[in-house]
Parts: structure tokens; C-alpha cells; sequence
């Protein structure tokens, strides 16, 4: 069973191997060394104003993901997930909670890598959708963001 919960300083050790292994997928195909060499020193320093997740199985931090929120925007980053344990749902209860978390936020927001189909999938399947493209961006890589919103009506507010 995973369950999900707020990190804590002990965990970011563990948050920073996961990621190491989840972006090493990409190692040869995109410059993703900001996340997977990210340090202590850098992951306490945004702690300070995100709020971090665990996803744990079993007693074993095995996902995270960081979050905070704008004027209302609830912006998503490294969604991470043990490679061990993909393809389990891991992905979805994250995002969830952040979605359940993120109580302020009429509109949650993400980027993902663009030639990343999985990825794509996932969002989608939890009710994102494309909002805009951007080339060439963080480390010079095509991102995609999409974005969900809480409430229709409040779109064209
Ligand atoms: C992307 C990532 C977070 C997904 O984590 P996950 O725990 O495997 O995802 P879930 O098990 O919750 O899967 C959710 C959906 O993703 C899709 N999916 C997951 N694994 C897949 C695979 N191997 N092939 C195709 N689709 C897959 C499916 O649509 C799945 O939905 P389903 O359960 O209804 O079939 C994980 O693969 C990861 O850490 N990747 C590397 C880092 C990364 O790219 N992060 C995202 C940055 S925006």
C-alpha cells in the first residue's frame, strides 16, 4: 500500500537518491544533471517555501514531489518515483494529494519534458491538458506545460 504524506528533513536524502534514479533514465537523451546531482544544501533551501511529499510502500520512501502555489497557481515539480516501483500507481497518489493539498489554488500547473509520451499520458489522464510549449527552456530542453483547473467557471475569471 502507498501512502502518501509531507516530508521531512530525514527524508531528503532519500528524495535526492530517487530522483538521481528516476532522471538517470534520461541521462542520453537530455541535460537533466540539475536533478540528478541536486544537493542537500539545495534541497533544504527549498524547503523553505515548497511543500515536499513522500510516497511511502511498505515503510520505504519509494516517490516525491515538490509544490507550492502562486496567486493561486499551484505549481508542480520533480515528480519522482523509484524506478523499482513504477508502474504501480505511485505517480497518481502524488499528485493527488498534491491536488488535495493545494486548497488555494484554482489552477494547477506542470512542465514535462516533450518527448516524454509517458509522461504525457499521465497528466492527461489525471485531467491536464497542454497550455503552451516551450522551447529551448530550463537547460535548453522543449518542455510542455499543461495545466488543470479547479473550476471551469473560474477560467474566464
Ligand atoms: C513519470 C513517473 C513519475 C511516473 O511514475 P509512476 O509511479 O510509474 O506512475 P503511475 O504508476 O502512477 O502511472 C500513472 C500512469 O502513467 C502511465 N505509465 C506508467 N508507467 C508506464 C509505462 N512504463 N509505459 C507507459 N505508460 C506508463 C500510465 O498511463 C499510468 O496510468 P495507469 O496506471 O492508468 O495505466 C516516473 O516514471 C518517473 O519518476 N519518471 C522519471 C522522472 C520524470 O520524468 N518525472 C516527471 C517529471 S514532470
Amino acid at each position: 500500500m502507498v501512502v502518501v504524506r509531507r516530508a521531512t528533513e530525514q527524508d531528503f536524502p532519500a528524495i535526492l537518491q530517487i530522483q538521481r534514479e528516476a532522471f538517470a533514465e534520461y541521462l542520453n537523451l537530455y541535460e537533466v544533471s540539475a536533478w540528478t546531482t541536486e544537493t542537500l544544501e539545495s534541497i533544504k533551501l527549498d524547503a523553505k517555501d515548497k511543500a515536499l511529499l513522500v510516497a511511502e510502500s511498505e515503510g520505504t520512501v519509494v516517490g516525491s514531489v515538490r509544490f507550492w502555489t502562486v496567486a493561486g497557481v499551484c505549481v508542480i515539480r520533480l515528480l519522482s518515483v523509484s524506478p523499482t516501483h513504477q508502474g504501480r500507481g505511485v505517480a497518481k497518489a502524488l499528485m493527488k494529494d498534491v491536488e488535495r493539498m493545494a486548497v488555494e489554488a484554482h489552477k494547477l500547473y506542470l512542465c514535462t519534458m516533450l518527448r516524454t509520451p509517458r509522461n504525457i499520458g499521465l497528466f492527461l489522464s489525471l485531467g491536464y491538458r497542454p497550455e503552451s510549449l516551450l522551447p529551448n527552456h530550463y537547460h535548453k530542453l522543449d518542455l510542455l506545460c499543461m495545466s488543470k483547473y479547479r473550476e471551469p467557471s473560474l477560467h474566464s475569471s
